[in-house]
């Protein structure tokens, strides 16, 4: 590999679709594997045009051209800003989550960005991530599922999505340097199936390499990470870019898997002396550019708008705030209000200044914006009182100003949030609380007035435990897009009956949250010590109580569930099928939720794992059947011995309900296992090899049954032996000398 840039490029690849990069020097190839500015990728003559990446994950921000840094937040073009996926999540609804993103996809077409960067679906490890608001759920399923339905929605117009941060992006702490300390049954279980299930499912066009280390090695120049699991498990079959700035060697990028470097560092030229020097395969920069390449044929035949209707989609943003909001409490029924026949007082500086996104490089300038409050002013005789300063200074007459408007009504809907510099890359916040002056609002309101009602606004889960016994209700409104004021109003009236459910447990105390010991770790490492004990996994595990369950969510009616009939469709595949009638009296959706459960002792797993669910719309005294497939990876487990899934022969359970703590219906079923069994070797114990379909015969064979009969009679000592491995036999003069034992190893195998 010495030719100089004057001599015709060997072909470096097998690969047909990479033959027109033959025409292209190594300099021009070395270059196609880095952006041109800080959005937009390098062109190489007529053989690869330039396109331009851009924020994501919940609007487009699309910087003016004479801005040429990825630092000025708030100067970008107008965008529909829809709500963050911490709320789109809470929709449970797959439809919606695709129209929302077909739309991104149009506006991102309209404002010439080629590439979405997101949706970002790293799970939510601790409530204290920065960028929980960017993010789905604590759960792998539900984030890849909604997840892959943005990315289809986005993609269906041709635009590319890029799902971020791949991987084990869940603390904004230190995330440029921090080592997520991770075992690898962790890694495939909870950290990298969502991932795995977008990628499968959705085909993304592109995939964001994190700024952090996984397990000692940058994501971005982690091969394991990027060239055996992504491509050669998964079958990915598009480009990798890292997160920006996230490149710190570029030959070691480039080898490791990653295609793309943004911004670019001006190193280039490192590459080629790599090649040149032997150190970095030619061929592994020509599969590079060639995946830039393909990606740039892929938006090429994307649909081209001029601009999109406005109004058009600030009421998909109103809809998709809507289906996501949760109530969480609702006792004497205290929603929906009346105005016709109650006062009501709306409380709370948020109420007209509202937090409807969080900051970072997420941050949409929108096209519009609601507030509640006047939403709610349109709507009825309404008195309002700020309540508090959104700076958290005390103001006790404002404090005072809002009892006395609460105690001139029926009904005080109380308007709490976090402040806006809480919720935001970059850092992670240090408590879960509200700020204490808004909770000392809400206690002189709830003296004041009997019925209470609070309205939360929050990128991240905030605690509810020390004031939940003031308020007859919460609504849990998360930031929710530029049209979110009307969506409350909206939900608080009942022209529409909340259907959001939570995708992340409110716990009563940070101190429950199970990565609470670890988070965000020191000198440059977060262990995972909790493992797969992620949210429910592990609240519901160990019986923690919690304020309230993943999964839960009221509406203004009820809902039955009946009739559960599972059915075998195949090797461990079963049909999963059940009735939920709607018994109250208003049109609603619920949330039909499938969790798998094991109760066994080994190997140890969550007690029960979210597997499915439907989001179904009923009027009142109508039901409809929900059907479910359960499939062997649902019920399987990552086995690093064996370097693959896994699934055990015995019992387990399909649960539906209609949260994690609300199971309604439940099913007993058995599983003949995948066939796979251990292979024995001489430090296999005594209990394996007895226990083993074909060691267990062979060793009987050859040692008689004196087993059998030291079982019964001193079964004390027969548990101790089985845990002793054979090898180790050789001392204790029962037959198994080093000899017997190499045979009976060669007669396994
Ligand atoms: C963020 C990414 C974002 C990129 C470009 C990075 O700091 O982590 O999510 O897409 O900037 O703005």
């Amino acid at each position: 590999m010495s030719e100089t840039p004057d001599e015709p490029v060997p072909r470096a690849s097998d690969d047909p679709t990479l033959d027109d990069l033959d025409e292209l020097s190594l300099e021009e190839r070395a270059s196609l594997t880095s952006g041109a500015d800080m959005w937009r990728t390098t062109a190489a003559g007529d053989v690869v045009p330039a396109i331009r990446l851009g924020d994501g994950p919940h609007g487009i921000r699309r910087q003016p051209e004479e801005a040429g840094d990825a630092l000025g937040l708030e100067n970008s073009v107008p965008a529909t800003c829809f709500p963050p996926a911490v709320a789109l999540g809470s929709s449970w609804d797959t439809g919606l989550a695709r129209r929302v993103g077909a739309a991104l996809g149009r506006e991102a077409s309209a404002l010439g960005v080629d590439v979405v960067l997101g949706p970002g679906i790293n799970i939510k490890r601790s409530p204290l991530c920065g960028r929980n608001f960017e993010y789905f759920s604590e759960d792998p399923h539900l984030t890849g599922v909604m997840g892959a339905a943005v990315v289809a929605g986005i993609q269906s117009l041709g635009i590319g999505a890029c799902v971020k941060h791949f991987a084990v992006n869940n603390q904004e702490t230190d995330r440029m340097r921090v080592s997520a300390d991770v075992d690898e049954r962790t890694l495939r279980e909870i950290y990298l199936a969502a991932f795995e299930h977008i990628v499968r499912e959705a085909g993304p066009y592109a995939v964001m390499s994190s700024y952090n280390k996984i397990n000692g090695v940058y994501a971005s120049e982690n091969h394991w990470l990027l060239t055996e699991v992504l491509r050669g498990e998964w079958g990915f079959d598009g480009l990798v870019v890292s997160d920006w700035g996230a490149v710190n060697d570029r030959v070691a990028s480039l080898a490791a898997g990653l295609d793309l470097e943004m911004p670019p560092s001006r190193t280039d030229q490192d590459i080629v002396d790599a090649v040149r020097a032997g150190r970095l395969d030619e061929a592994t920069v020509t599969r590079a550019a060639g995946r830039l390449r393909t990606l740039t044929r892929r938006v090429a035949a994307a649909e081209r708008f001029d601009g999109w209707d406005v109004d058009a989609h600030h009421e998909l943003a109103r809809e998709a705030a809507r289906g996501s909001l949760v109530l969480l409490k609702n006792e004497h029924d205290v929603l929906p209000l009346d105005l016709a026949a109650q006062r009501v007082a709306v409380v709370g500086e948020l109420a007209q200044s509202p937090r409807y996104q969080g900051y970072g490089s997420s941050h949409v300038v929108p096209t519009k914006l609601d507030s509640a409050w006047e939403a709610l002013r349109a709507a009825g005789p309404v008195t309002f009182a700020a309540g508090y300063r959104l700076d958290g200074a005390p103001d006790e007459p404002l404090k005072r100003e809002a009892a006395e408007a609460a105690g001139a009504s029926d009904v005080a809907v109380v308007f709490l949030g976090l402040p806006g510099d809480a919720v935001s890359e970059g850092f992670d916040r240090t408590s879960i609380d509200l700020p204490g002056v808004q909770v000392e609002l809400l206690r002189a309101v709830a003296r004041a007035c009997p019925r209470v009602a609070v309205v939360l606004a929050n990128g991240g889960v905030v605690s509810v435990a020390e004031w939940d016994a003031e308020a007859d209700a919460i609504l849990e409104a998360w930031l929710p897009g530029q049209a979110g004021g009307s969506a409350i109003a909206d939900l608080l009236l009942g022209v529409a009956s909340p259907s959001g459910r939570l995708t992340e447990t409110i716990p009563n105390r940070l101190a429950d949250v199970p990565s609470h010991l670890n988070f965000p770790g020191a000198e440059g490492h977060v262990a995972y010590g909790e493992g797969r004990y992620v949210g429910y996994r592990y609240h519901d595990t160990l019986g923690t109580d919690v304020a309230y369950p993943f999964g839960h969510g009221l509406t203004y009616t009820r809902f039955e569930y009946s009739g559960l009939d599972v059915r075998e469709t195949g090797a461990n595949e079963w049909a999963v099928e059940c009735t939920v009638t709607n018994v109250g009296g208003r049109t609603a959706s619920e949330v039909v939720q499938l969790y798998v459960a094991f109760d066994e002792d080994l190997p140890s797993r969550p007690c029960h794992e979210l597997r499915g669910f439907a989001k179904v719309e009923l009027e009142p005294g109508t039901g409809t059947q929900v059907t479910f497939a359960v499939t062997g990876r649902d019920i399987a487990w990552w086995s690093t011995a064996r370097g693959g899934w896994r699934i055990d022969a015995g019992t387990f359970a399909v649960e539906v309900g209609a949260s994690s703590r609300d199971i309604r219906l439940r099913a007993e079923l058995t599983t003949p296992g995948d066939g796979y069994v251990d292979a024995l070797g001489r430090m296999s114990t005594l209990g394996e090899w007895l226990d083993h379909p074909a060691g267990g015969p062979i060793l009987r064979d050859r040692l008689g049954d004196r087993f059998t009969g030291m079982a019964e009679s001193s079964p004390a000592l027969f548990n101790l032996m089985r845990g002793i491995p054979l090898a180790k036999f050789r001392s204790f003069g029962i037959g198994l000398t080093p000899e017997v034992v190499d045979d009976l190893v060669a007669a396994v195998q």
